[in-house]
């Protein structure tokens, strides 16, 4: 992790030839950013693997409905870490993309083994919750920074992955 030249302010106005980045939030400010969104690209990757773990692994009477609904999501969560990592490069920072680093960052759990279906579910809710929990605690750090564009992901990403949530525990009512 480069520590350098995390000068705040006064060096997010400085300018020099490729170089320096002034969209009007400070370095410091960036950094702050850039940490919360690593951690919640580190859920959202974890989600992902274990969607598309719980796709290949499903069985039983529901087999089919769950191995299409998973797809789906799985899906759809592998182009969401495609947006949060290039806004963490956006804000002058590099993106985790190794395991270890996800391992490291993520709140979510990725135990060994074969859940049954209705487990599966129950696990998944559970991980599209805490994704949605880190959101909501990055909020703020990109709200103090005037960083609309980061509000804006992180809302759009919340509302997707409430929906979800809610999709999956109504399977198991
Ligand atoms: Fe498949």
């Amino acid at each position: 992790m480069a520590k350098k030249k995390t000068g705040g302010a006064k060096n997010a106005g400085t300018k020099h030839a490729g170089g320096a980045i002034d969209i009007g939030i400070s370095g410091a400010d960036r950094r702050k950013v850039a940490d919360g969104l690593s951690r919640f690209l580190a859920d959202t990757y974890t989600l992902y693997l274990k969607t598309h773990n719980f796709h290949w692994n499903v069985t039983g009477p529901m087999f089919q409905t769950l191995h299409v609904m998973f797809e789906t999501q799985y899906t759809e969560l592998a182009l969401a870490v495609d947006l949060v990592a290039e806004r963490i490069r956006a804000l002058g920072y590099p993106a985790p993309g190794t395991y270890a680093e996800f391992a490291q960052l993520s709140s979510i759990d990725l135990a060994p083994g074969v859940p049954q279906a209705e487990e599966m579910i129950r696990q998944l809710v559970a991980a599209q919750e805490s994704v949605v929990r880190t959101a909501r605690e990055v909020f703020p750090l990109a709200e103090k920074a005037s960083d609309q564009v980061s509000m804006d992901l992180l809302t759009q990403r919340m509302e997707v992955h409430e929906k979800t949530a809610w999709m999956l525990r109504s399977l198991l009512q």
